[in-house]
């Protein structure tokens, strides 16, 4: 059968998003990363108050990063720069949006008349994750951003023992790094709709972070490994004037 010929040569059109969670996810600086992982390690030493009382997980090692650790540290500092820049680029997600249906001219302009998002930090902690233990699906109440930074790869080298590992496929695709899904972090938004994706999976890498709605649900998988899972969490609050960045004013 011959291929068939489309006689249009060029058609101008733009795939826009505008529903549903944006995910925010980058790299940690050097410097930055270096200070963190001292205050994660020195904070899991110390054990000093347990945070596993108040959160989702089947985790034995989970620890309350105190507002001490981060007061006036370049690390507070990140987080706080971070969370905002997430605020700010929903705002500016939104004007491009109506900038390509031609309702606004300049979407930078637009974006500026928002005031500048404003953050709090109201929560933090160290997930020290081992061997078999696992996050169920949860979310986090009383904030509208929460973040992940991660202090390990979960590759073939973090996994002693693939879970299930004569099944050589996972949701259909083939399994990649030797890992299957084990140790990864699941994003849930939805069920799958057509042509868009209900949830999301992410395989840990040092250094990397994430920023996304508290109200988004997400569970980490559990793997076979000597080594630990070192993770940290944030929650924060947004505010700004604008209708997509604030919290509990609608
Ligand atoms: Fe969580």
């Amino acid at each position: 059968m011959s291929e068939r010929k489309y006689r249009v040569e060029k058609i101008n059109y733009e795939v826009l998003t505008p529903f549903g969670p944006s995910v925010m996810t980058g790299t940690i600086p050097k410097n930055i990363y270096v200070q963190f992982k001292d205050m994660v390690e020195g904070i899991v030493k110390e054990k000093k108050e347990s945070h596993a009382e108040r959160l989702a997980g089947r985790i034995e090692e989970e620890w309350t990063i105190g507002e001490e650790y981060l007061w006036q540290t370049q690390v507070e500092e990140f987080l706080i720069s971070v969370a905002q820049q997430y605020g700010e680029e929903v705002i500016e997600r939104y004007y491009f949006n109506q900038f390509r249906l031609d309702s606004i001219t300049d979407y930078h302009e637009e974006s500026k008349k928002t005031s500048k998002v404003g953050c709090n930090i109201v929560g933090g902690w160290v997930n020290e994750m081992k061997s078999s233990e696992y996050n169920p699906i949860h979310y986090h109440p009383f904030c509208n951003v929460t973040s992940v930074f991660f202090f390990n790869n979960i590759d073939e080298e973090f996994i002693k023992e693939m879970i299930a590992p004569n099944n050589k496929v996972i949701s259909g695709a083939p399994i990649e790094n030797g890992t299957s899904g084990d140790g990864t972090l699941e994003l849930i938004y939805k069920s799958m709709g057509y042509f868009e994706q209900g949830t999301l999976r992410i395989r840990p890498k040092e250094g990397m972070f994430l920023l996304f709605p508290s109200s988004l649900l997400h569970t980490v998988y559990p793997f076979i490994s000597d080594k630990r899972r070192l993770s940290a969490s944030f929650n924060f609050i947004l505010q700004s004037n604008h209708g997509v960045v604030n919290f509990g004013e609608r």
